[in-house]
């Protein structure tokens, strides 16, 4: 396995995999503190593609000035020794620096889909993580880049970035890998004190009670969530519900009578670690 740190010695390697026949390139763009959620997407890419590709960046962009950029998790050692486990044949870690060189000014954004959810309470975050991915994508020239679904709306955007600009790659999105208690994988799971992790696992439970409500055949969004908000209250009160939300899941708008698929995304804030997850509820054809 390859490390490299610079836009041209990753550009080489690529390069160098196709003149050496590889077909298809894969991309796996995080940000590090690799977990099994993670270790899914590389896996998958792995069976799909002739050259794997990690790419290794906290990407001061997407975190706002109150936001975890200084404590997010850089386990470098580990990350690289997960990587060449998983049979990674190239990591992409790059520096600030070399990603954003001084007066750099360009925003890669897509509207419409950011404005609601993470968008709405992390102003400017997707901006961030457009322009990042963008840039990841001419850098690397990926055929196929793998994404988390717990990342919803992340992964919607992505999409839409792609198919507006013409980007020539598909975009695969895989599925949540959660601890046996039901809580999502997440680097950030690591900065979750004893009685927040004990908590946490609230999101999962409140995302299948919003479930069985809706299969039950509660069909009005409001009351759905308002159950969901009771009980993330009573199980977990060291958190705070950003939002709860029940979304087309397409077009992620709010959605009021649920009449067809809809996905219940929520976000909890912990004084140590902010929390996303979100479930698709199909809506049983013979209940519509
Ligand atoms: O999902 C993430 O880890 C990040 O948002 C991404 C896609 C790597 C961009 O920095």
């Amino acid at each position: 396995m390859k490390v490299a740190k610079t836009i041209d010695e990753i550009r080489r390697l690529v390069a160098d995999a196709r003149v050496g026949g590889a077909r298809l390139v894969g991309l796996v763009p995080t940000m590090g503190a690799l977990h099994e959620g993670h270790y899914s997407l590389i896996d998958v890419a792995r069976g799909e593609c002739d050259f794997v590709v990690v790419s290794i960046f906290v990407n001061p962009t997407q975190f706002a000035p109150n936001e975890d950029y200084r404590n997010y998790p850089r386990p470098v050692e580990n990350d690289l020794a997960g990587c060449e486990s998983h049979g990674v044949d190239a990591v992409f870690a790059p520096s600030a620096d070399e990603m954003y060189q001084a007066g750099f000014a360009a925003t890669v954004k897509v509207a419409g889909l950011t404005e609601s959810m993470e968008g709405r309470c992390r102003p400017g975050h997707f901006d961030g993580v457009c322009t990042v991915v963008a840039k990841l994508f001419n850098i690397v020239g990926p055929n196929v880049a793998y994404f988390g679904a717990k990342d919803y709306q992340q992964s919607a955007v992505i999409r839409k970035m792609v198919a507006d600009l013409d980007m020539p790659l598909r975009i695969a999105v895989c599925p949540i890998v959660r601890e046996a208690d039901g809580l999502a994988m997440s680097s950030r799971n690591a900065n979750l004190d004893d009685a927040e992790r004990i908590q946490a696992p609230v999101l999962h439970e409140s995302l299948r009670l919003a479930e069985r409500l809706i299969r039950e055949g509660e069909r009005n969004a409001a009351n759905v969530i308002e159950s969901v908000q009771s009980l993330l209250g009573e199980n977990a009160p060291l958190g705070e519900a950003d939002y709860v939300a029940i979304v087309d899941p397409d077009s992620l708008a709010a959605v009021e009578e649920i009449e067809s698929d809809v996905v219940v995304a929520l976000a909890v804030k912990f004084p140590s670690a902010r929390l996303i997850d979100n479930m698709r509820v199909d809506v049983p054809k013979t209940s519509r």
